[in-house]
């Protein structure tokens, strides 16, 4: 999950220096520097490259912007026309700095720290880029599909290509896994969740193991529910993200009985802290530490979470 970012004091002084987001993201000596502030200050089991979801349609010649305080901005896709604006390819140049960014911090961790890649899954990515920015319930993407499923199915497309070759090179210049971040699976319906977010994310596992058979892939299709048994089913990953909503039971007896697991920790009990910081952690180590699990968030790290939790939390997964 997301382990940089505004609750770290090193990380807010060098994005006011950077001044742009994706300045950030594009400076491969900024961006290294950025993975690596949460490794060196907890010491963390993998570090996850510093970039975005969002690059891929940037790279795509979607304009995007992040603004303080607001999150992403793009220039929203209203309509089928607005699609063949888009690049069919994604510009590798664009991405060359995040593929030195890779190289880098890959050559500065120790051999005992994993180094994370990562993409978002296309239809979380289609879903910022037919909006425009994040609303409750990616509304704007969900009705596209309805109208214009034949469009959007050439966006998912365009995404599964983009993806799968971004991953290649991010596992190519020194990655040891990849992440594909399903962030909005959980607003589809059955069937749609079928569609867009399990055969896509296929489809990209399927295209990158052709191109490099052993490489390994986590799946985080967040609030999947019990659809996460259908998805790990058709989706040949090694490891499964789950987030704070899953039923422990179902996800011990159902998932974890066939891929490992990771996550689950309600980023929100981190910014809690206290007892109930224990007693979340201590529930999600009790359900699922006797089988393979990396302890993890159920999502990313919120910018209000005091430092002083995360060395509370890392004191009590460390004794056990
Ligand atoms: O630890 C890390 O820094 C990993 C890098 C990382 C970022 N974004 C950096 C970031 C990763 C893995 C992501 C993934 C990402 N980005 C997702 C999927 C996972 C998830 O968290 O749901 C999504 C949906 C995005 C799109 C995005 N980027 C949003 C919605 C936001 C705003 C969030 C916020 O906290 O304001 C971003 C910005 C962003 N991406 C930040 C970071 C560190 C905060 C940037 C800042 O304000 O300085």
């Amino acid at each position: 999950m997301r382990q940089a970012g505004r609750y770290l004091p090193e990380y807010r002084a060098l994005r006011e220096k950077a001044g742009d987001f994706l300045d950030l993201i594009f400076t491969p000596k900024h961006a290294v520097e950025v993975t690596l502030q949460p490794i060196r200050r907890f010491g963390f089991d993998a570090a996850i490259l510093f970039s975005d979801i969002l690059v891929i349609p940037h790279a795509l010649g979607q304009s995007v912007r992040f603004e303080a305080g607001e999150g992403p901005r793009l220039d929203p896709i209203a309509d089928r026309r607005a699609l063949t604006r888009l690049a069919a390819e994604i510009d590798q140049t664009v991405l060359g700095p995040i593929y030195e960014t890779v190289r880098l911090v890959k050559a500065e961790l120790g051999a005992e720290t994993a180094l994370l890649g990562f993409c978002g899954a296309p239809w979380t990515v289609a879903s910022y880029m037919i909006a425009g920015r994040g609303t409750p319930d990616q509304a704007p993407a969900r009705l596209f599909a309805y109208r214009e499923p034949e469009a959007f199915a050439s966006l998912v497309d365009i995404l599964v290509e983009a993806s799968t070759e971004y991953l290649v090179r991010q596992l190519q210049a020194g990655a040891d896994a990849v992440q594909i971040f399903d962030t909005w699976a959980g607003v589809l319906p059955p069937e749609e969740f079928t569609r867009w977010c399990v055969e896509p994310t296929r489809r990209i596992v399927g295209n990158l193991r052709a191109r490099i058979p052993e490489a390994k892939v986590i799946g985080f299709p967040r609030g999947a529910g019990t659809l996460l048994a259908r998805y790990i089913e058709d989706v040949p990953v090694d490891a499964v993200g789950l987030d704070w909503t899953v039923d422990r039971a179902f996800a011990r007896d159902r998932i974890q009985t066939r891929v490992p697991v990771q996550g689950n920790l309600d980023p929100l009990a981190l910014v809690a802290g206290g007892a109930v910081l224990d007693r979340s952690i201590d529930a999600v180590l009790e359900a699922f530490a006797d089988a393979p699990f990396i302890f993890n968030l159920g999502h990313g790290i919120l910018p209000e979470t005091p430092i002083a939790h995360v060395e509370q939390m890392l004191k009590r997964i460390r004794r056990n």
